[in-house]
């Protein structure tokens, strides 16, 4: 009975990981100097809105908030969402920084001024999609070693790519 449990649930958990890789990225931190070239593309101004997708461990938003934004995070793994709060609370940057449980492709992102990620190619495409439908003009999407497929990059800097909506 034991080993017919333990069959199952590595089957279920097997199933949850390959469903975590598809449907986006898997967990790679960005590192510390790849946080603040990213950073430095989003030129965050005070009053911002700005949403990391697939916020891991919240490194990203966290950075933004501090420099002056209302940042979001969205993240998939529930792990690292209560990883990434406890983060946000040790900062002192809660009603600053906010990190939800939510599936990317699920969220809504037309409210935000400023988008992080660090995707990965089978996603790409997709995303710019969803993204060029959503965002309002003049919002700036910022990705980490990814690029769009059909989306002109507006600048970069080294291995990170910056976007404009210009609809
Ligand atoms: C490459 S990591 C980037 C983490 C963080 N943004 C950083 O730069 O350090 C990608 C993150 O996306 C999350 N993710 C994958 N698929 C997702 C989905 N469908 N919706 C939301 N988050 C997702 C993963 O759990 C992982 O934490």
């Amino acid at each position: 009975m034991d080993t017919v449990f333990t069959a199952a649930a590595l089957i279920i958990l097997d199933g949850f990981v390959l469903w975590l890789v598809l449907s986006g990225a898997p967990f790679i931190p960005t590192k510390k100097e790849g946080v603040k070239k990213m950073l430095q593309c989003c030129d965050i101004k005070p009053g911002m809105k700005a949403a990391d997708i697939g916020s891991g461990d919240g490194r990203i938003l966290i950075a933004m908030a501090q420099a002056g934004a209302e940042a979001h995070g969205f993240e998939i793994n529930p792990f690292l969402v209560w990883w990434s709060r406890r983060k946000i609370r040790q900062a002192g940057l809660e009603g600053k920084a906010f990190v939800h449980l939510q599936d990317l492709w699920r969220a809504d992102f037309s409210a935000f001024d400023v988008v992080t990620l660090f995707g990965i190619t089978h996603i790409m495409g997709r995303l710019e999609k969803k993204l060029r439908k959503e965002l309002k003009p003049g919002a700036r999407v910022v990705s980490m070693a990814f690029k769009f497929p059909n989306w002109p990059v507006e600048s970069q800097l080294e291995a990170v790519y910056v976007y404009r909506q210009v609809v």
